[in-house]
């Protein structure tokens, strides 16, 4: 059975690239295109409710990037800190709920903090879920579930014949979340760079070669009309 999707995307999911590239382009240091990629954050957020998409996660930050310059890593915890301290209220405003998936304990305690507050102060709320992936990584999460796993294992609370893939959701950092049905990225890069490897089983792909910090809700729509034209079979003919 093929599944022509008609509706919009429940959950969109974005690598958010290209912030790097869109500064030098204008002869500008790094940070300036993180601190604009904030702005494209805004717009993101306001175009998914816009268009009826429940779910919106974010890769900001992965394991990976902790090898930056401490200089950049440093700009852009203070954005992320920025960000919580000016956005805070639009997520009330509009119910959104703020989650984190990722090695929070990586971050610097005072984001986790606020963060940590953040997501308590929106927790009740269900309108739309903004998804935040900090310090993530696709084979982190996945180490991090056989971990749980294995303990289970040898505390004798799981059978291992008794392992399937909703064992394996369960233990995600996210397991309520449904699977995003889109993955956009952006500045034209055609991987995955260790972004949701579980998840994204059978999404469907958007590579747009527009920079994030250029990226707006135009850029998103067209993007969710790509993903209407698609044809979806899971696997099933035709
Ligand atoms: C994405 O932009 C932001 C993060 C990875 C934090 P980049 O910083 O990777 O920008 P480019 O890819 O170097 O242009
Ligand atoms: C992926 O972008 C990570 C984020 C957007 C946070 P990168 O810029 O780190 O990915 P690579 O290095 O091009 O694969
Ligand atoms: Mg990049």
């Amino acid at each position: 059975m093929k599944k022509d999707p008609i509706s919009p995307p429940r959950h969109i999911a974005i690598i958010m690239d290209g912030n790097g590239r869109w500064a030098k382009q204008q002869g500008w240091p790094r940070i300036k295109g993180h601190e604009r990629g904030a702005e494209s954050v805004r717009a993101v957020v306001r175009g998914c409710r816009e268009a009826g998409v429940e779910y919106l996660t974010l890769y900001a930050f992965s394991v990976e990037n902790w090898i930056r310059p401490r200089d950049e890593i440093g700009g852009l915890m203070k954005l992320l800190r920025l960000f919580l301290e000016n956005n805070e209220h639009e997520l009330h405003e509009n119910q959104i709920r703020l989650r984190v998936i990722g090695r929070l304990g990586d971050l610097p305690m005072l984001i986790q903090r606020r963060l940590k507050k953040v997501m308590a102060a929106t927790a009740s709320y269900t309108k739309g879920h903004l998804i935040l992936a900090l310090s993530y990584g696709g084979r982190a999460e996945l180490v991090d579930a056989m971990r749980q796993i294995g303990h289970k294992i040898k505390d004798g609370s799981l059978d291992p014949d008794a392992i399937d893939d909703q064992t394996i959701v369960q233990h995600l950092y996210a397991p309520d979340v449904p699977d995003p049905d889109l993955m956009i990225r952006t500045s034209g890069e055609m991987r995955l760079s260790n972004f949701l490897l579980w998840q994204l089983s059978y999404a469907e792909l958007y590579v747009t070669d527009v920079f994030w910090p250029d990226f707006r809700e135009q850029h998103l729509y067209e993007a969710i009309e790509a993903y209407k034209a698609r044809h979806r079979r899971f696997g099933d003919v035709e």
